[in-house]
């Protein structure tokens, strides 16, 4: 995720502009660039990779100046290169900015701009240019102006060379906070660099617009009305702060996954025509029509993902879906051809085995698109075409909210084959709806983070553990499974609960508890039947189940609800208690949940 940090008061901008920039290293980010104010004189220097490769850079240079913005991108419009890096000067040279977030109406923006030249890829700078073309002598009232043609999202601070003692900063769904001192403000993505300084911290809401010069702090809102904020003491030392509060980073991902879920379907739809339109494709129609096999490549988490892909591919789009790991299919003979579109789905986009199979599909004459977290990262380079799941940087080894996004993604790009087949302009309107809805109903399920903490608790002491499901709840079986095992080491198994009496069933007693996935969707009866049948043989049983489902309780020890969904929509929500189940047990075990044992966030080997 982007990080911002400004300053403005009575030091040296520049040590502390650089400082924070380290401080925010930890939110990962792929280049970095800081700009100073002296005398009506702008400094700027950017530089792809590390923040010590930027100090490098400024080298002996004293970018003299009390007043200054830097940032650190992790690149989501336009590769990943020096123009493309933040600040972002515009308007005859005048005009500062650093921007997080995504300008959903970009291109509509920058057609109407009267300057029609850029120098960089990015959303930011049309929207920098967009500002200074509404400045007419008032900083704030020029941000605003311009902040109201805006759709999408933004944490943005801007500085102008004719204002030597003004920032203006602004905040719609990405984070800004403002740290204050003695006649000195500091201002950052989250309150990290600012610890040192200060504790007095102020957060900007959504929709609040400030002005902070060395004398004071003015906010307004998107009306001009003035908003009096509360300050806040912060005692978070910098360790905590970076997980924005949180033990462990995993959990805070697990939190973030409202948000950036909305970032992974932003913009990516068209609601009246009950479609997907992402633009990765880059298919015509007559290519769509074309498409008579899927096929999905990936390991781990992002191969469960694919696996939920399948149901909305066969049902939505009636196309015959593949899911294989990576490292099978590219040791096998894959039968694809032109015919054949072929996800590579990768957090990372680094995983050797996926990028090996990416090649492979692609040498074999498949149509291969990506799917992707890190923008500009090897799969997403190699595959050209495809589609970015914007799920910001994830840290833990633990995969969480990359998942979510992922299946977001795979169920637009479902959509969209699905429409130009045979899915129904209702059935469309239907699952965008209910995608619409799920970061609210997700929410609703983190509320229940202490209940599920005191339900994992009672589970810590089992040596083995299974889930199980049906239908697009069978990869959640899965994924539970995965996340477990990978945190806490201890022995777990995903299963396809139809498949239980052929074997695993021999596996139940008392010492072996299942987690089952119970939601009302059509296969609900024979599900309730299956952990019947696992109760019956003395296995204690975690259910989870669909808000206001009364009966399940009858085969359940433990359960946890979740708001009811579309069926495709299932696991979006069920993965989630999953996911907190994993970690509170491993935290009762005492294990490193961000980095367990013997595993490696990116896995660049064979
Ligand atoms: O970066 P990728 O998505 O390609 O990584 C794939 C797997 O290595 C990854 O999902 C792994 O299984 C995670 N540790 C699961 O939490």
């Amino acid at each position: 995720m982007c990080g911002i940090v400004g300053y403005i008061g009575k030091k040296q901008a520049l040590p502390i502009l650089l400082q924070g920039l380290r401080d925010l290293e930890y939110r990962g980010y792929d280049s970095a660039g800081i700009a100073v104010l002296d005398n009506r004189k702008i400094d700027r220097v950017r530089e792809v990779g590390k923040v010590d490769m930027l100090a490098k850079k400024i080298g002996q240079d004293k970018f003299v100046g009390t007043i200054g913005i830097a940032h650190t991108r992790w690149a989501t419009h336009g590769g990943v290169t020096e123009s493309n890096a933040h600040p972002h000067i515009v308007g005859e040279g005048k005009l500062v900015l650093v921007h997080n977030g995504i300008i959903e109406n970009y291109r509509e923006i920058k057609k109407q701009l009267k300057n029609q030249h850029q120098e960089s890829e990015t959303d930011s700078e049309i929207l920098g240019q967009l500002i200074f073309e509404n400045y007419q002598g008032d900083l704030m009232k020029a941000v605003k102006q311009a902040l109201l043609k805006v759709r999408g999202t933004y944490g943005i601070v801007v500085m102008h060379a004719d204002h030597p003692n003004q920032l203006v900063a602004a905040r719609l769904g990405s984070p800004l906070c403002i740290g204050i001192g003695d006649k000195e403000y500091y201002i950052a993505s989250d309150v990290t660099p600012m610890l040192p300084f200060t504790k007095q911290v102020t957060f900007l809401d959504d929709g609040e617009i400030a002005s902070i010069n060395g004398d004071g702090l003015k906010i307004l809102n998107m009306r001009d009305e003035i908003i009096n904020k509360t300050v806040t003491q912060i005692d978070w030392d910098q360790a905590k702060a970076q997980k924005g509060g949180f033990e462990n980073f995993m959990l805070k991902e697990i939190f973030d996954q409202p948000t950036v879920f909305e970032d992974a379907i932003r913009g990516r739809f068209n609601v009246d025509e009950g479609t997907a339109v992402l633009g990765g494709l880059n298919m015509t129609l007559e290519q769509m029509r074309d498409i008579k096999r899927v096929m999905i490549i990936a390991e781990g988490t992002a191969r469960h993902a694919g696996l939920i892909a399948k149901y909305a591919f066969e049902r939505l789009a009636n196309l015959p879906t593949e899911v294989d790991f990576s490292s099978e299919f590219r040791y096998r003979d894959p039968v694809v051809n032109k015919n054949t579109l072929v996800f590579v789905i990768s957090q990372s986009g680094e995983t050797a085995d996926t990028l090996m199979a990416a090649r492979e599909a692609k040498r074999k004459g498949a149509v291969v698109r990506g799917i992707v977290n890190v923008v500009g990262s090897t799969i997403a380079r190699e595959t050209k075409a495809g589609t970015y799941i914007h799920a910001g940087p994830e840290l833990a080894v633990a995969s969480t909210k990359a998942y979510t996004n992922m299946v977001a993604v795979l169920l637009l790009y479902a959509l969209q084959f699905g429409r130009i087949k045979h899915t129904s302009l209702a059935t469309g309107q239907r699952l965008l709806q209910g995608l619409l809805e799920i970061p609210e109903k997700m929410n609703e399920i983190l509320k229940q983070t202490d209940s599920i903490q005191n339900i994992a608790k009672q589970y810590q002491q089992y040596h083995n553990i299974l889930f199980m499901g049906r239908g697009v709840n069978y990869p959640v079986a899965l994924e539970g499974a995965l996340k477990l095992e990978e945190i806490s080491y201890i022995h777990a198994e995903g299963l396809a609960a139809g498949a239980m009496k052929h074997g695993p069933l021999a596996l139940i007693s008392k010492d072996v508890p299942v987690v089952a996935i119970l939601s009302k969707d059509q296969l609900y009866e024979k599900m309730k039947s299956s952990i019947q049948e696992v109760r019956a043989r003395g296995a204690r049983t975690l259910v989870i189940a669909t808000v206001g489902d009364e009966e399940a309780k009858e085969v359940a020890d433990d359960i946890i609800y979740v708001p009811d969904t579309m069926e495709l929509l299932e696991p979006l929500l069920n993965t989630i208690p999953l996911q907190l189940f994993a970690y509170y047990i491993a935290v009762a075990l005492g294990r490193d949940v961000d980095r367990p044992r013997n595993l490696a966030k990116s896995v660049t080997v064979e």
